[in-house]
């Protein structure tokens, strides 16, 4: 599928989603959001796509937040629904089984921001700036950054953020548990690829359990999820995934999983 707003290339089972509206700091429109909707499909239902990485075009932004010029026009019926979709195409993507990274190149505010909390892992360029500035504008997050932001950093933390809706630089996101990781803007790239090495090498169906026990368990109480988790580690021990791995380390040896 080609897309209007979304540059897409495909590499070692990893796919790269770039959004690709440089000239306005690749800000999300209803279009953008849709053909975001669209590639989740596809990445769900190629099997060659062991991996998603988001980041944004140019050097300066990964997502200056949602369209402005949208918002301004929208009522209170069309701004639910606009929170609505957006929302519902984020949990989309956090809930994919496969690893997704955003590697945050530069300004990550409003749905930018929200946009990487809902991927599994954050890599942040030092030039990357955080921040939720939605009530400068009159408005609250509408991409689930009241609900991502504290479970990320804490709720007194995030409150701070949210309500005096200031930036957060890279350094600062690292210290508070916003990202993962810091790195020079040029060795972004590198990096996020060796991440996603590593994360790639151990067995796939137990990386894909581990999204499913985290994402689904945090909504859940302590005893369902804990139940949940030995669900999964039992469906794991139905796997020959888990046989190689354990026998693998028995017998010394490097682990070669089959991807099936
Ligand atoms: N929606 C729509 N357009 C946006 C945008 C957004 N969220 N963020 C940036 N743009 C556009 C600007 O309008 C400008 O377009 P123009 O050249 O046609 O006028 C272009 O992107 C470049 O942005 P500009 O503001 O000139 O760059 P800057 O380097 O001076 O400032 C920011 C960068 C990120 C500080 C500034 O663009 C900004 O504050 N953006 C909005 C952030 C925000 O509030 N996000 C939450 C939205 S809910």
């Amino acid at each position: 599928m080609s897309f209007q707003n979304l540059k897409i290339t495909d590499a070692d089972g990893i796919r790269t989603i770039t959004i690709n509206r440089p000239e306005k700091l690749n800000a999300l429109n209803v279009t953008t959001v849709a053909e975001l909707d669209a590639v989740i499909s596809e990445i769900e239902a190629d099997e060659a796509i062991e991996a998603v990485v988001i980041t944004g075009a140019g050097d300066k932004a990964f997502v200056a937040g949602a369209d402005i010029s949208e918002l301004a026009t929208l009522g209170p019926v069309e701004a639910k629904e606009f929170a609505l979709r957006g929302q519902a195409v984020f949990s989309r993507l956090e809930r994919l089984s496969k690893p997704v990274v955003a590697a945050v190149n530069g300004y990550a505010l409003g749905g930018g921001c929200e946009l990487s909390m809902a991927c599994h892992i954050r890599v942040a360029a030092a030039n990357a700036v955080f921040g939720q500035p939605e009530v400068k504008l009159g408005l609250i997050p509408g991409y689930g950054g009241t609900q991502r932001l504290p479970r990320l950093v804490g709720r007194g933390r995030a409150l701070e953020i949210l309500l005096t809706g200031r930036n957060v630089k890279a350094d600062e996101a690292h210290a508070i548990g916003l990202v993962n990781r810091v790195c020079d803007l040029s060795e972004l790239e590198g990096v996020v690829e060796e991440l996603l090495k590593t994360v790639l090498a151990n067995g796939p169906l137990a990386v894909s359990h581990c999204l499913e026990a985290v994402n689904s368990g945090l909504d859940m109480g302590l005893d369902d999820a804990c139940l949940l988790e030995a669900t999964l580690f039992g469906v794991g021990a139905a796997s020959d995934q888990m046989r190689e791995g354990t026998t693998a380390f028995l017998e010394r040896r490097k682990p070669e999983f089959r991807r099936s």
